[in-house]
């Protein structure tokens, strides 16, 4: 049966890299080496106290694509034992893809090409996200649309909790062309509802300020509560008499709330309310002292939880006197989200890193955090400075005073490794990093050609025959690739470590006396008979 779906082009392929060097994106398919690379990290360097047996169990800030990052926590068996299935909250405030070019990073990329992005990346943090887990999307309206429908697709409908509208702008642009844009969307996703339990938010100030004490009831502080409700109860039709002698009945379609057996024993223990002169209509007291903290809203006013200003104010004052992050979030916003999606002691992720919000509001909350921010320049000029004086006690801002940090604890920080492959007009490649042109060079000494380590894609020559080595699959694109770099009545050995149907015949139909040979399996046979060769000529 068909489903409902959101598709766009490329949905099948893999997005290897969002935007080469002329703005391109670069596709792969599923089955292409490169598709499923795990890059090497190394940690570079401690701050504060770190654990000294155990640095994969520390506050982790990597230097690296989202990507590469969420492969490696949940691949790599160190990361993977710690980290798969045990994140309680991943906070992730990804680019909006509003066109932008931010002083710090670049805000486009095709709409297609956005959701393949987010897509990869939302499929590792599903696998990170413990049972009891929860992810926090934060877009605008630019994706926002987009990436809900990619969320029930990836989480399932049931997993949706909610979406919390911020307001982040504290006043209006009046250059706006139609409408002075006021909030951003956070969409919230339960690994598994059924599991999810988050956590109520403590009473504010304003929210006891409507429970008042006009007849001073020793219990404290009460609300008027209505006495009627809609519902049909069969113990809710029944006239009542008050103090006065006045009496009391439901109005036309509504019921007492509760029995008369039940309203004269609350009566009776002074929680009934007949107003200032005792002929009021009845009110039951909800008291102050017996309310549970407050269930969250979805409205998150700027006034209780920051604004873009208050958040641009604290990075400014972390940094006095140079050029600020560009889209940096208030402390507020994210303490609210760790505290209504964590407790102290859990994981909290951020690969969106930025100037690190996600992760300094989580230490001073006392959560484990791992962040990762693809720009080294930000890591360097923002994130590890900022989290550095989250350590030192040294940043007073944000939440700093309401929470009393002072300061303790300690983070690493891991550098991703390059990636073995490239980018070139003939394909996705095995860099010669990767290899040191030592696999090329190993197969062209193996084969009897004379290594030409500059001519790629081809490496060797040997008469009219000349070698090109892939260190991947060679498929028929492959194929057209390297034989468009042949001279005039040359011919070419093509070794590569998978070969797709289709590339052999491709191949010689191209360039007729051609061969692919598959490595490392051909390689050892046809480096035998070439032995055998060599010695016959020898004895003769
Ligand atoms: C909207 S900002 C996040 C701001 C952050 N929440 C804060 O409070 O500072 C998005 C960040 O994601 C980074 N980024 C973009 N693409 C990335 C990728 N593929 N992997 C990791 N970070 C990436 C950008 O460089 C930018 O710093």
């Amino acid at each position: 049966m068909t489903r409902l779906e959101l598709t766009w082009p490329n949905k099948d392929r893999f997005l290897l890299v969002p935007k080469d060097d002329d703005g391109k994106p670069v596709w792969v398919d599923r089955d292409h080496p490169a598709a499923a690379e795990v890059r090497v990290s190394d940690f570079t360097a401690s701050i504060g106290e770190v654990n000294a047996a155990d640095p994969y169990a520390d506050n982790l800030l990597f230097t690296g694509d989202s990507l590469d990052v969420l492969r490696i926590l949940t691949t790599v068996p160190e990361y993977a034992r710690r980290y798969k299935g045990k994140v309680k909250l991943v906070y992730i405030d990804p680019p909006f893809n509003t066109g932008q070019a931010f002083e710090h990073y670049d805000d486009w990329l095709e709409h297609a090409t956005w959701l393949s992005f987010m897509d990869e990346r939302l499929r590792m943090i599903r696998d990170l996200l413990a049972p009891d887990g929860s992810l926090w999307v934060h877009l605008d309206d630019a994706e926002h649309h987009h990436m809900r429908v990619l969320l029930d697709d990836r989480f399932g409908r049931a997993s949706f909790v909610d979406t919390v509208v911020w307001q982040k702008a504290d006043s209006p642009r009046n250059s706006a062309r139609w409408f002075s844009n006021d909030q951003d969307y956070i969409s919230v996703y339960a690994k598994d509802p059924a599991r999810w339990m988050p956590n109520r938010l403590s009473r504010t100030e304003q929210a006891n300020s409507i429970y008042t004490n006009p007849d001073s009831d020793p219990r404290g502080p009460w609300l008027a509560g209505d006495p009627y409700a809609n519902k049909p109860y069969s113990k809710g039709l029944y006239e009542f008499t008050g103090p006065t002698g006045r009496v009391f009945a439901p109005p036309p379609g509504k019921f007492w709330r509760v029995a008369e057996e039940r309203l004269r024993e609350l009566d009776d223990d002074g929680r009934i309310w007949w107003g200032p002169s005792g002929d009021a209509r009845p009110s039951i007291k909800r008291y102050l002292s017996e309310v549970s903290d407050l269930v969250p809203r979805t409205l998150w006013l700027s006034a209780d939880v920051g604004s873009n200003r208050t958040s641009n104010l604290e990075v400014k004052r972390l940094f006095p006197g140079e050029t600020a992050f560009s889209t940096p979030k208030p402390e507020r916003l994210l303490e609210r989200i760790i505290h209504i999606g964590s407790n102290p002691g859990d994981i909290v992720l951020d690969c969106f890193g930025g100037s690190g919000t996600t992760a300094a509001v989580a230490q001073k909350m006392g959560r484990r955090w791992i962040t990762a921010e693809v720009l080294p320049e930000t890591v360097e000029k923002f994130t590890r400075r900022r989290l550095e004086l989250v350590v030192k006690g040294e940043d007073s801002g944000g939440i700093t005073g309401s929470v009393g940090w002072e300061g303790g604890v300690g983070f690493r920080m891991v550098d991703v490794g390059p990636s073995m492959y490239v980018d070139t007009p003939f394909g996705v490649l095995l860099s010669d990093e990767a290899t040191n042109g030592t696999f090329a060079k190993a197969v062209a000494g193996q084969l009897g050609y004379d290594f030409q380590p500059d001519a790629k894609p081809l490496c060797g020559v040997q008469g009219r025959m000349r070698l090109a080595v892939l260190d991947g699959t060679v498929g028929e694109e492959e194929v057209r690739a390297v034989v468009s770099a042949l001279g005039e009545g040359e011919r070419v050995e093509i070794v590569g470590r998978s070969v797709l149907d289709g590339a052999a015949a491709t191949l010689t139909q191209l360039a007729k006396g051609s061969k692919i040979t598959k490595a490392p399996r051909d390689l050892l046979t046809a480096a035998r008979r070439i032995r055998r060769h060599a010695d016959r000529e020898a004895n003769e």
